[in-house]
């Protein structure tokens, strides 16, 4: 150390000055520099020096503490480092660059010699501290050096807000570079300092708004907005024409099914779900959305325009209807390539079954079962008289509690038919009391299965009454008044069938009689 202070010693006293021989800066020369005094008559060099050269700035303190002496001491060397360090020409007191590139940490130590900045040299006028991973807020030490022309502080990791009062407060700076830091965004309050300097002493520094992050806001905004718009509405549509069970209760009609929604309640129509298949009518049970299980009864046929109109009035009718032996309508579907009803599916033995049972054994609940039957016809034909509807032992169910029957299929579009629903209720009676049913495969099958009735009818009694009914002697008259009844009905040409509201006062006297015999 002693050649170094010797070489110090002539640094301040001449002014052809050398380097000392330290040319990296560690931490033992930190450590050195605070064990370092200065020599006896250093204050006395100092004052000739300053006498010399105004420039040097801390020459106006020569005379306050004698702190200031080492600290002034301890400056020297550093400068003469830091010279040597920037690669000055003629490595003088008066250099004019700081040049650190590359080296983080000698750029660290060099920056945290607060004297030596407090007093920067006002020879230096270029500063350039590039590459080096600094990571701390804005080297406000290096705006001491008020006089720079250059500063480049680029390439490293600088946060925090730039202070944009101070740098324009430097009167000679004519070349910033702030780019590849990470600045905090500044408003671009001061617009005169960034006249002085363009976009390229910012560039990814963070102060100025990224052009491309508000290009990209921009596009987002004119472009990407109204194409989310755009899909939102188209999303939006599709679901109301294909899935309006996915919409909320409140915006949609819930009576109102699509092809789409029926396919997703019955596996696309799978054969799992097919019930039945008969004369235009394929029946699905089927699970909506909401968990609700349902019969669909598709209308394969093919129909026009008018008729879809008419299908539809007939559905909106039949979606009204409440009655305890009708089946509730859950909605129905009308689209071009789709008609389809949809009711409750009730779990329930249909009455073909339920005529074998032994529960079926007596007159008395049979008959329950038909006048169950004529109520639900009585309430239809008041309430939509146009109406036709499947009557027979295997489309009437008997729900599963109470044994109520209900009659579950309705025959929407087939236009209005009043007499062919007294046949049909004709048929239904007959095969309540026969147990036998004409195979609807055949062809004529019906007009044979009457003809059969008629033969045996009233002469050979045991051929038509099911032989599994126990009647007894004082009720086989009501049961051959019954067997008129559903002879009367089936006659055709139509010309002896009664009126509904007849068949109704037969039915109900003759429930009641069975009733009052028991
Ligand atoms: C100054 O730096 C140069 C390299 O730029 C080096 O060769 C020389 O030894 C250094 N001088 C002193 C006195 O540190
Ligand atoms: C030191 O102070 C004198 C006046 O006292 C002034 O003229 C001179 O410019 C100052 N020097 C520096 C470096 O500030
Ligand atoms: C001299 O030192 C005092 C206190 O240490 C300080 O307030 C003053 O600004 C210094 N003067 C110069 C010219 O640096
Ligand atoms: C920054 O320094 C690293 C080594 O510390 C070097 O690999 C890289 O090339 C330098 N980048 C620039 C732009 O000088
Ligand atoms: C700026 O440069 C001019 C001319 O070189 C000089 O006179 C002036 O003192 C400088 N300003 C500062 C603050 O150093
Ligand atoms: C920077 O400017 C502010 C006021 O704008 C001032 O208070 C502060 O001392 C300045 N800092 C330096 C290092 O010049
Ligand atoms: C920005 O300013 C520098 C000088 O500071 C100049 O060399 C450069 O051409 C300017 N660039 C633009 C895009 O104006
Ligand atoms: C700042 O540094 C970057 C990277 O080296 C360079 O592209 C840019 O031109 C520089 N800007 C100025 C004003 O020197």
């Amino acid at each position: 150390m002693a050649s170094s202070l010797f070489f110090f010693f002539f640094l301040l006293t001449s002014h052809s000055l050398h380097f000392l021989p330290l040319s990296v800066l560690s931490a033992t020369v930190v450590e050195d520099l605070a064990n370092l005094t200065p020599p006896p008559d250093f204050s006395n060099t100092i004052t000739a020096n300053c006498l010399r050269d105004p420039l040097l700035r801390y020459c106006n303190n020569t005379s306050s503490s004698p702190m200031d002496i080492i600290e002034i001491f301890r400056s020297t060397i550093v400068a003469s480092h830091l010279c040597n360090e920037s690669k000055n020409p003629n490595c003088v007191e008066s250099f004019p660059v700081i040049r650190i590139h590359s080296r983080p940490k000698t750029a660290a130590l060099y920056l945290s010699f607060d004297f030596f900045w407090k007093y920067c040299p006002l020879t230096v006028v270029e500063i350039e501290i590039v590459n080096n991973s600094l990571n701390t807020g804005f080297p406000m030490n290096v705006l001491s050096c008020a006089q720079v022309r250059t500063l480049d502080l680029s390439f490293n990791q600088f946060s925090g807000f730039v202070p944009v009062q101070n740098l324009s407060g430097l009167p000679n700076l004519t070349r910033l570079n702030l780019s590849y830091n990470r600045f905090s965004e500044e408003h671009i309050s001061d617009s005169d300092f960034f006249k002085r300097f363009n976009a390229s002493s910012f560039i990814q520094s963070g102060v100025l708004p990224n052009a491309k992050r508000y290009k990209m806001k921009v596009l987002v905004l004119l472009i990407l907005f109204p194409i989310m718009v755009i899909l939102l509405c188209f999303c939006l549509g599709w679901l109301c024409l294909k899935r309006p069970d996915y919409l909320p209760r409140t915006c949609r009609r819930s009576h109102k099914f699509t092809s789409a929604i029926l396919e997703a309640a019955t596996d696309e129509f799978s054969d799992q779900k097919l019930v039945s298949k008969s004369n235009g009518v394929d029946i699905f049970r089927g699970t909506l959305k909401d968990g609700t299980e349902a019969k669909i009864e598709v209308y394969t046929e093919k129909v026009s325009k008018e008729k879809r109109t008419a299908f539809a009035e007939e559905c909106e009718a039949v979606f009204k209807l409440r009655h305890k032996n009708l089946v509730r309508v859950l909605g129905w579907c009308n689209s071009r390539n789709m008609r389809a009803l949809v009711t409750e599916w009730t779990n329930g033995e249909n009455v073909e079954n339920w005529l074998n049972s032994s529960s079926a054994s007596s007159w008395r609940r049979r008959l329950r079962v038909v006048m169950g039957v004529v109520e639900g016809i009585f309430y239809l034909s008041e309430e939509w008289p146009e109406i036709t509807f499947d009557l027979s032992t295997s489309s009437v169910l008997l729900s599963d509690g109470d044994q109520e029957p209900l009659i579950s299929q309705f025959r929407i579009g087939d236009g209005n038919n009043s007499s062919t629903n007294i046949f049909n209720f004709g048929m239904f009676l007959l095969e309540m009391i026969t147990n036998l049913r004409h195979d609807e495969e055949q062809e004529d099958s019906e007009r044979r299965y009457l003809e059969y009735i008629r033969v045996h009818y009233p002469d050979n009694l045991g051929r038509v009454i099911d032989e599994k009914m126990k009647i007894e002697d004082r009720t086989v008259e009501k049961v051959k008044q019954a067997i008129t009844l559903g002879l009367t009905c089936t006659d055709k040409p139509p010309l002896k069938q009664p009126s509904l509201t007849q068949i109704y006062d037969m039915v109900t006297s003759l429930y009641e009689s069975s009733s009052r015999h028991h």
